[in-house]
């Protein structure tokens, strides 16, 4: 359970219509500065390899530039399944050195990077390969950083606090979700209290990537559909941000095709390589539009219920995005028009029905997809005696970091996070109704 330590937000959010006003336009200032800090400040993009042999072609990257000793960062789940055997196979056929760490768990605290970064210390490795989803790609982000510093990871944590380049980071993604390894930031969990610290270095981003869709095909069907929709809600409010670009609108509305197309694919058969490739691009995509374009709502409030109620970050944004969709219809219809006409989300016939129809649709078929993939919209132990915290925090976070189409007080996120909790003791109720039929 995060701390409650938000008591000076209280005069940032509240429904009073003054102070509103002045949150906005704190808000609205710290948006535009997030805006020039994107365009002033070059960010890498990793060299990216994708297909059945991308990580040998990864490996031989790696190699070429000089690397004789790799320390590969990695978690138990992946390691007892044998993923990165396709990676510690093709090394030792290039007999090329590598100490295997997996004791990267899930939302990594200080503690578990710590650790990761003293063994990677007396491997006296030369670069780090990560093979993971988001977490360890994070808590790998974060060893490379700190070890190329040689400084503790809690003093990486803001805006730009290292001074030196991280160590040679090459990243191998598990799942299609996060696009960590093309990001600038990463996230850290406190050891007590479990909220989120991130660091943010252009610098962080990885040397290269991997998508190799074999590595990804063993995904279980509810993490692709939880990591799915997550790769979709980067695209969804990096192309709504009011900081996007006619780069992060390319890289946006690619994601959004390929989920909605590829997805629902991927899902139903989880050996479809094609569809498991395309995912992977997409998540990648999605990383590079809200690199620079920044996330909104759906994140904010969705970081809140992953901390309060421990729902993983893909199924918590699967909750989250049909209200904040809704909320944002007014003010991004045209953006939603425009970005269904390049998708093909536009129903036969509608092309030249106004914008609103065809926002309504795409949010419609958004709606679908969630449902289609049977992804549980119950969020357990809701409590309204949190919801003050929560929407502090998740309106906080907003106005520190991203630039929405709409701005909400907090009553709007308390009215949004009321109807999750009607939506899920709804779906309890039907499933102890069926219970009892059964
Ligand atoms: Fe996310």
């Amino acid at each position: 359970m995060p701390s409650k330590k938000q008591s000076s937000l209280s005069k940032l959010v509240n429904n009073n219509p003054l102070q509103h006003a002045g949150y906005l336009a704190v808000a609205k200032t710290r948006a535009k500065v997030l805006k020039a800090f994107s365009y002033v400040i070059p960010i890498r993009r990793p060299m990216l390899f994708v297909g059945e042999t991308a990580c040998d072609e990864i490996c031989d990257m790696l190699i070429n530039e000089g690397s004789t000793n790799v320390f590969i960062v990695t978690d138990a789940v992946l390691n007892k399944l044998g993923i990165p055997a396709k990676v510690t196979d093709y090394l030792d056929s290039k007999s090329i050195s590598y100490q295997l760490y997996d004791g990267i768990t899930p939302d990594p605290t200080f503690k578990v990077v710590e650790e990761g970064l003293r063994k990677s210390v007396d491997a006296k490795c030369d670069s780090i390969l990560a093979i993971g989803g988001g977490s360890v790609i994070d808590a790998a982000k974060m060893i490379a950083m700190s070890q190329g510093n040689n400084c503790k990871p809690r003093q990486l944590i803001g805006i730009l606090k290292a001074r030196k380049p991280s160590m040679p980071l090459y990243c191998i993604p598990t799942t299609a979700g996060t696009g960590s390894e093309a990001t600038l930031g990463a996230v850290v969990s406190d050891d007590k209290t479990h909220q989120k610290a991130l660091s943010i270095d252009p610098r962080m981003v990885p040397l290269a990537a991997a998508i190799d869709p074999v590595i990804m095909k063993g995904m279980p069907a509810h993490i692709t559909a939880d990591t799915g929709i997550d790769v979709l809600t980067h695209a969804l409010e990096a192309w709504m941000s009011v900081n996007a670009s006619v780069e992060t609108d390319y890289y946006a509305a690619s994601a959004v095709k390929s989920v909605m197309q590829y997805l629902p694919m991927a899902y139903k058969d989880g050996g479809d390589l094609k569809a498991r490739e395309e995912m992977g691009i997409a998540a990648h995509y999605g990383g590079i539009a809200f690199n620079k374009a920044g996330l909104g709502y759906v994140h904010a409030i969705a970081h809140q219920l992953g901390a309060y109620y421990s729902i993983p970050h893909g199924r918590a944004n699967a909750i989250v995005l049909p209200y904040v969709l809704d909320l944002n219809r007014k003010a991004s219809e045209k953006r939603l028009a425009e970005l269904a006409k390049k998708t093909g989300m536009v129903k036969h016939g509608q092309a030249s029905s106004g914008n609103g129809a065809i926002a309504d649709n795409l949010i419609a078929q958004v709606r679908e997809l969630i449902k289609s993939l049977n992804i549980d919209p119950t969020v357990k132990g809701m409590k309204t005696s949190d919801f003050d915290s929560i929407a502090k925090a998740a309106a906080k976070e907003v106005s520190d970091t991203y630039a929405v189409p709409t701005y909400m007080p907090a009553s709007g996120i308390k009215e949004i996070l009321t109807k999750i909790m009607q939506a899920s003791e709804g779906r309890s109720g039907e499933n102890k109704s069926s219970d009892k039929a059964a």
